[in-house]
């Protein structure tokens, strides 16, 4: 499109030229992908693909809109958004799926990388093996409201509130950090870190590495600059071919 006028791309050019067609095609995708707004001259960020799924459920009157609202934060489709005004942060603070059809796959596949949530409605949809470890890396979840046939997940230390007495949803209020509801003890030179619901982990110090944090210093940067060398030695036996294939065609077609 944009690039056409500049490298014709399907001409007969050498193997260097195409390689770098190849590069330009891609720096110019990218660059379209990281920037659909400036390209559709749209006032809104791009939000996750859940955020935009067709429900029965009206979303204005929510528990997740009223919230998202009264909090300054907009709503986008089904998504409580919470973004600069360039649009270079874009985070997820609430979503609302009631009665989306939603299954646990496309769920826990659908908020990977999203870790901002706070509220979040399930209720009505079939997700009866819905478990903790789909909600990732969340933990600061101040409402999640499931379906009747789910408990709130964890211990019973792991949310601050649970309500079961309601007519359509399990509700469970105000995720907590199992490091300090629980008498958590990491090992020698490690410390606990709240890391999702009802899930901590034991990280090193800092300063220590290794099994069991047992290594004191500066992780060790020989690894990394030796495999910083390989690929560059790579990348030279790559373009070494390629150059040599390009002497050898052009040989022929004296
Ligand atoms: C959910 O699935 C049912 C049955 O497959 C279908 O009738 C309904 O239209 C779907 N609803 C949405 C919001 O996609
Ligand atoms: C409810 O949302 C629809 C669009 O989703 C909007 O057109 C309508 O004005 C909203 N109603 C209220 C009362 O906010
Ligand atoms: C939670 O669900 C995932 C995906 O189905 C599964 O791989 C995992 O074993 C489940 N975890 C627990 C604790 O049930
Ligand atoms: C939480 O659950 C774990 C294992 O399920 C159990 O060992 C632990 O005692 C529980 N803690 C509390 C406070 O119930
Ligand atoms: C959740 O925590 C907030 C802030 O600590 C508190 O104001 C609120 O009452 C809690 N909600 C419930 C249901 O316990
Ligand atoms: C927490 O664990 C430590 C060591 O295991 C113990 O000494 C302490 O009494 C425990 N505290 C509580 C409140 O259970």
């Amino acid at each position: 499109m944009g690039l056409a006028p500049l490298i014709n791309c399907s001409r007969k050019n050498s193997q260097l030229m195409r390689f770098l067609c190849v590069l330009l095609w891609i720096a110019q995708t990218t660059s379209q992908t990281l920037s659909p707004d400036k390209a559709m001259n749209k006032a809104t960020p791009e939000v996750p693909h859940l955020c935009n799924l067709d429900c029965r459920f009206d979303i204005n009157k929510t528990h997740v809109a009223e919230n998202c609202l009264s909090h300054g934060f907009d709503m986008i489709k089904r998504c409580c958004i919470d973004s600069t005004e360039d649009f270079s942060v874009v985070d997820v603070i609430g979503i609302d799926l009631q009665e989306c059809n939603m299954t646990q796959e496309i769920f826990s596949t659908g908020i990977i990388g999203i870790n901002t949530l706070q509220y979040i409605s399930l209720e009505g949809n079939d997700l009866s093996s819905l478990n903790k470890t789909d909600f990732h890396r969340n933990t600061g979840i101040l409402y999640l409201s499931l379906p009747k046939n789910l408990q709130c997940f964890g211990n019973q230390s792991a949310w601050g509130k649970v309500v079961y007495d309601n007519p359509t949803a399990t509700i469970c209020y105000n995720e907590s950090n199992p490091c300090q509801t629980e008498n958590v003890t990491c090992p020698d030179n490690s410390h606990c870190v709240h890391a999702g619901i009802d899930l901590i982990e034991c990280l090193c110090d800092e300063d220590y590495h290794g099994y069991k944090c047992m290594n004191k210093g500066k992780f060790p940067v020989t690894p990394f600059a030796i495999g910083l060398s390989i690929s560059t030695v790579f990348v030279c036996i790559f373009f070494w071919f390629t150059q040599r294939r390009y002497v050898k065609t052009s040989n022929k077609n004296k």
